[in-house]
């Protein structure tokens, strides 16, 4: 008897083989399913790792200074505030790809979790260790690598900033249009995948890189693509890590498209009664499908504080304000304005004022340029700042920023509101087309203690639902401890 069932389950056993098994119904791994990440952030470890990278960048490019740990770990303008545990063991600064490499490698082998850090300019605590571990600070790879002039790219290491950037392209009639916060980099533009005031009329960062080299978690380096600017083989993994703040690999070298430099720009500054007239010129411009490089509105607190802050060289109206930019040939810049400055008026504006000189163009965009740094200008020493990130179709500018304010006027606190007209609906400058935008609202609140870090969390979150229900997005995250955003 034993040995027929013996005989039996081994025939079946054999039978089994022979058939193949039905595949996993899944398609995907639930993320329930997948093994969780174990660190290892012993301090014998990550002391262990600080001779390695002596190893690699020698012993002046790694730092235990806790001056360094704490600039690595957060900043007085993002709205995240880490906790003392979160901040990096140490800052290692690596010189090429190849250290880069040999860095991850380690930090794979022993299980350390890095974060990536370029300029630094990221409001939501982007950079934050909040798992400690390392934090790999890019600043000696800051080398424009080669600019090829008449295919019109150029590749640049991380480290380099975008203003500088187009210091040197200027000399070759180059643009580069993404600008976000001044001092940011490419690296950690790509990490967000950045707007800026220019999205209006040139897209956001996802429109500008045509390749990445890219250092993956456990070393191996990849690059995305070669230079063409037309290719529609494979995957776009270009396109895959602009954003992904770091999750996916650190980017060590980025090919970046270019444009020319436009011949002419201007900047025109305009005030209205009401926050209501300012989004109706908005609308009659957008409407009018007349390609204005950038139009920021300001509210009336905001230009309050920028006159109080006194950074810029003149007092403006405290009053709900449009910033238009232009750009384009000297006839074309000309035609802009003056159709803006009738829209404008139609809209029931009070002031309009624009630039003939690249002086006065400087002047009157400092007050943009200025906005939040004055707001924080006039916060009381220990106040802190919150900012938070909100989209809206543009009809539904008015009531968002309307019962926002008020909102705010309740709840006794102070802030001030910059909205951003950028879509980042990419149009070539050949090809414009009026189309619908969207704006973004984002109200900068002074906190002057930990209550009110919980009243403006409720306020936020408040601001959050009303955006949604006017059918808008939340671009970023309306709450403290969740980082990763997404700052169009
Ligand atoms: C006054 C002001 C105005 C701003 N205006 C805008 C705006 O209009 N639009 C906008 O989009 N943003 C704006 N920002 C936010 C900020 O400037 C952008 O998010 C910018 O892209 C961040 O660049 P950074 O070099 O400072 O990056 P960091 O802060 O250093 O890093 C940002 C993210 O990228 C990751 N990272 C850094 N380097 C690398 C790398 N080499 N490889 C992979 N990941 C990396 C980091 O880990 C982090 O997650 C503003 C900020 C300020 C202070
Ligand atoms: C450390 O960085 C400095 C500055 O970039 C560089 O000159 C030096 O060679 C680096 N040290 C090593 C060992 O790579
Ligand atoms: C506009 O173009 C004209 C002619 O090319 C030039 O002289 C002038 O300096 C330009 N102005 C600005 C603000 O760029």
């Amino acid at each position: 008897m034993a040995l027929v069932v013996l005989f039996a389950a081994g025939f079946s056993y054999y039978l089994g083989t022979k058939s193949p098994r039905d595949l996993d119904p899944a398609s995907t791994l639930p993320l329930a399913l997948s093994r969780e990440l174990k660190h290892n952030n012993d301090k014998s470890n990550l002391e262990a790792a600080w001779s390695d990278f002596v190893a690699i960048v020698g012993k002046e490019n790694v730092s235990t200074v806790e001056d360094d740990l704490h600039t690595h770990a957060n900043s007085d303008w993002s709205s995240y505030r880490n906790q003392e545990s979160q901040k990096p063991f140490m800052v290692v600064y690596p010189g090429s790809t190849e250290d880069v490499s040999e860095i991850m490698k380690i930090c794979h082998a022993r299980r350390i979790p890095v974060v990536g850090y370029s300029g630094g300019t990221s409001l939501e605590g982007h950079f934050t260790p909040t798992r400690g571990g390392i934090c790999v600070d890019f600043r000696r790879m800051d080398k424009i690598i080669q600019l090829h002039k008449d295919d019109m790219d150029v590749v640049v290491q991380p480290a380099v900033g975008w203003e500088l950037l187009n210091e040197e392209l200027a000399k070759d009639n180059l643009f580069f249009p993404p600008d976000p916060g001044p001092g940011a980099q490419i690296g950690g533009m790509i990490g967000t995948g950045c707007s800026g005031t220019n999205a209006y009329r040139y897209g956001t960062m996802r429109e500008w890189v045509l390749s990445l080299t890219v250092v993956l978690a456990d070393g191996t380096i990849v690059k995305t693509r070669q230079r063409p600017r037309k290719s529609s083989a494979g995957y776009d993994l270009t396109k895959l890590f602009i954003g992904s703040e770091g999750t996916l690999g650190l980017v060590t070298e980025a090919t970046l498209k270019l444009t020319t430099k436009p011949a002419n720009t201007s900047v025109a500054v305009c005030s209205f009664g009401t926050i209501r007239q300012a989004a109706d010129c908005v609308s009659r411009v957008v409407g009018r499908g007349i390609p204005v490089a950038a139009v920021e509105i300001l509210d009336d607190e905001q230009m309050k504080c920028i006159n109080e802050a006194g950074t810029t060289s003149r007092t403006w109206t405290e009053a709900p304000t449009l910033f238009f930019k232009f750009s384009g040939t000297e006839h074309g810049v000309k035609e802009q304005i003056s159709i803006v400055k009738d829209l404008a008026k139609k809209a029931g504006s009070v002031g309009f004022e624009f630039a003939k000189t690249q002086e006065e163009q400087d002047e009157l965009w400092s007050a943009r340029k200025e906005a939040l740094w004055s707001t924080m200008a006039v916060a009381k020493p220990g106040d802190k700042v919150w900012t938070g990130d909100v989209a809206v179709p543009m009809s539904r500018l008015p009531q968002l920023i309307e019962e926002t304010k008020d909102d705010m006027k309740r709840s006794g606190m102070y802030g001030t509101i910059v909205g951003h007209v950028g879509d980042g609906n990419f149009h070539s400058t050949s090809e414009i087309v009026p189309h619908p935008v969207d704006i973004l609202t984002r109200p900068v609140i002074l906190l002057s203690n930990e209550n009110q870090r919980h009243d403006a969390e409720e306020l936020v979150h408040r601001m959050v639902k009303r955006a949604v229900e006017l059918e808008g997005t939340v671009t970023v995250s309306s709450y403290i401890y969740a980082p990763g955003i997404d700052l169009d």
